[in-house]
């Protein structure tokens, strides 16, 4: 099975959460970017930041078509709380995803909010179904446990054959 696996990321964590997804499960990796006022002001930021960098990847939200897959993984990074408007734009514009089984993932610095919450609403609006949903802490990344488990729902599914 050939999971969507679409991802917004501005610093790179989330990237590398959904390239291990992709390692282990194959599939498609599709980065979005949007450029609303929050995105464009961090990223503003984030450039003048010795320490920081900022990706250039990701296309804009747009209408991506998921008919072709029978499995779709969605990652966020949480921004104050709740999922980047990037993510949620492109959940917004999804086509061919009624039905479809969706894994969320969002990564943060120790508190998710009510980033997973808000994302269900908005595949459930699409009429997918979740099959899961992993929120994943800076020590919850380096420890490895929670990505070797969403990575185990994947495959769950058939990803990766
Ligand atoms: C504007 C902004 C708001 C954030 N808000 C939260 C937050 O509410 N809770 C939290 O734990 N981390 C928060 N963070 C940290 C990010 O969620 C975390 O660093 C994330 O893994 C970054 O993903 P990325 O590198 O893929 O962009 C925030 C970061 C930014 C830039």
């Amino acid at each position: 099975m050939k999971p969507a696996i679409i991802y917004t990321s501005y610093t790179g964590t989330t990237h590398a959460v959904a390239q291990k997804i992709h390692d282990a499960c194959g599939g498609d990796l599709i980065e979005v970017k949007s450029w609303d006022l929050l995105s464009r002001l961090f990223m503003y930021f984030v450039r003048r930041s010795p320490d920081m960098q900022v990706r250039d990847d990701g296309v804009p939200p747009m209408a991506i078509d998921l008919s072709g897959y029978d499995l779709v993984v969605i990652g966020t990074p949480v921004w104050m709380g709740k999922p980047t408007m990037a993510i949620q734009k492109t959940i917004a514009a999804l086509t061919g995803c009624n039905g479809k089984p969706v894994i969320l993932f969002a990564t943060c610095g120790e508190d998710p909010g009510t980033t997973l919450p808000v994302l269900s609403g908005e595949v459930k609006t699409k009429g997918m179904t979740v099959a899961g949903r992993f929120s994943l802490s800076q020590k919850e990344i380096a420890d490895g446990a929670v990505i070797r488990d969403l990575i185990a729902n994947v495959q769950g599914f058939g990803g990766g054959q």
